[in-house]
């Protein structure tokens, strides 16, 4: 019989085996969150409340849920093909979605390198990196630069660039050589900034300081998050990406964009690259590629940066670096529906569009008790709180909590709390949103 999760019921002490991610585990188990089915905008919970997904379930679910043409794709799929070996093998999907994908892209984006997750995504770009500047003849360009508050997964990689001191002071010296550029938040100056902050283009200039200390020879590529969304959604300051790229380039260092969270749609475009009109060499992206059903990310790489490694006898292995379920078939169809799904329902415009709606709801929060700051840009939105005196976090996630049992789901990041729900989101469930914080937010001290 296949169990499904609609079907099974718990009790508290059957949790205990599963150690979960990310999560206050004796404080979940104590009182579940439970989430039994999916559709479209909504999320019910097994006692079947209805709750609207507010968060495109973990950033990922951008098509909505379980929507039928993606649902069918993996179906059909599974009963097909289930695995194909991944080296030195292939199955026709994983070029088929490589080419929607790069259709899509930035015209310099050319290739990519399939993941099952954005962790794998990011670890597998900065190796790339590292690569690519040793068969260019540069080895000694192995310095990788993040940037504080930085998110870019849970590799050693990831947490090494990465910023948040939550995921990285457990866990030892993490990668070598690595430096990091300052965060671009400022709240004297740009709180309650609708779209793109107007100040802070000028500390893409740490850039240069950080050569000046290590010399540009050292220097492989710097990564960042074109929006920097898991640390409680940080966007970029107006000139602040073009200037990364000018100085970059200047240098011959790399430049990575980890749109895990922003392409797909989340900006108002596929890539928040396009959107904000900056080519990096490469991109990281996962979540909305196949609408968070199938586990799957990837890097786009350039042309140039491909190339570089097509060298030596054609039976050469180029780089010694993958994973089993690289380009899973369940994942490829899931992405190919996907993709297909957002072209026909044009959701990447659909965003665009939703966006003022987004923007007035979150800035008509205004004035709301504790709130220090409100940002939107594309369909995402924060609202940041002020932290109560020794218990950071404790007041947006007490907000959280309360929208949860009034059936809305949103996402919190120390003290700020962020929206971005699927692409097929109504005006009047954005309203929904909004007013169910405001109630929350209120009745919180
Ligand atoms: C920018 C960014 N990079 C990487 C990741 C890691 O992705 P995953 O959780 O799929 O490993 C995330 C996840 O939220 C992310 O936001």
């Amino acid at each position: 019989m296949t169990i499904l999760s609609d079907q099974l019921h718990l009790h508290p002490d059957q949790l205990g085996a599963h150690w979960m991610p990310f999560t206050a585990n004796r404080q979940f188990k104590a009182n579940p969150r439970m989430i039994a089915k999916a559709e479209g905008m909504y999320y019910w919970t097994p006692d079947g409340r209805k709750v609207l997904d507010g968060f495109s379930g973990l950033w990922c679910c951008n098509a909505g849920h379980c929507r039928k043409p993606i649902v069918e794709a993996i179906q059909k799929q599974a009963a097909t093909l289930d695995y194909s070996p991944a080296f030195q093998m292939a199955h026709p999907l994983s070029f088929e979605l490589a080419n929607r994908i790069v259709e899509i892209a930035p015209p310099s984006m050319k290739h990519v390198f399939y993941t099952n997750s954005g962790s794998e995504a990011v670890d597998t770009a900065l190796k790339i990196a590292l690569g690519y500047q040793r068969v260019k003849g540069e080895a000694s360009r192995t310095r990788l630069i993040g940037r504080e508050r930085g998110y870019h997964g849970v590799g050693f990689g990831g947490i090494s660039v990465g910023g948040m001191v939550a995921n990285r002071k457990m866990f030892g010296a993490m990668l070598a050589g690595v430096d990091h550029l300052p965060h671009t938040h400022n709240l004297a100056k740009n709180a309650y900034t609708k779209g793109l902050p107007e100040h802070g283009a000028e500390l893409a200039d740490e850039l240069e300081r950080l050569v000046a200390l290590h010399d540009a020879s050292t220097i492989a590529a710097v990564i960042v998050e074109p929006m920097a969304g898991s640390t409680g959604v940080l966007m970029p300051p107006k000139g602040y990406l073009k200037r990364l790229r000018e100085i970059t380039k200047k240098h011959g260092i790399l430049l990575i964009f980890d749109e895990v969270i922003t392409a797909f749609g989340r900006m108002g475009g596929a890539f928040a690259s396009q959107v904000f009109d900056v080519e990096p060499d490469m991109i990281t992206f996962a979540k909305g590629v196949t609408s968070g059903t199938v586990p799957m990310g990837g890097v786009l790489a350039s042309k140039a940066v491909h190339d570089a490694f097509m060298i030596g006898p054609p039976g050469a292995i180029e780089i010694f670096h993958g994973y089993t379920y690289s380009a899973h078939p369940l994942a490829c169809a899931a992405g190919i529906a996907t993709l297909q799904l957002y072209k026909d329902g044009d959701l990447f415009n659909r965003a665009k569009q939703m966006a003022p709606v987004m923007e007035s709801a979150v800035h008509g929060l205004k004035g709301g008790k504790n709130i220090i700051d409100l940002r939107n840009f594309g369909l995402v939105g924060a609202i940041e709180l002020a932290s109560r005196p020794d218990a950071p976090g404790a007041r947006a996630f007490e907000v959280m909590l309360k929208c949860w049992e009034k059936g809305v789901l949103v996402r919190t990041a120390g003290d700020n709390i962020a929206i971005a729900p699927p692409l097929i989101v109504e005006a009047s469930q954005i309203a929904q949103i909004a007013d169910t914080l405001r109630e929350a937010i209120q009745s919180t001290d």
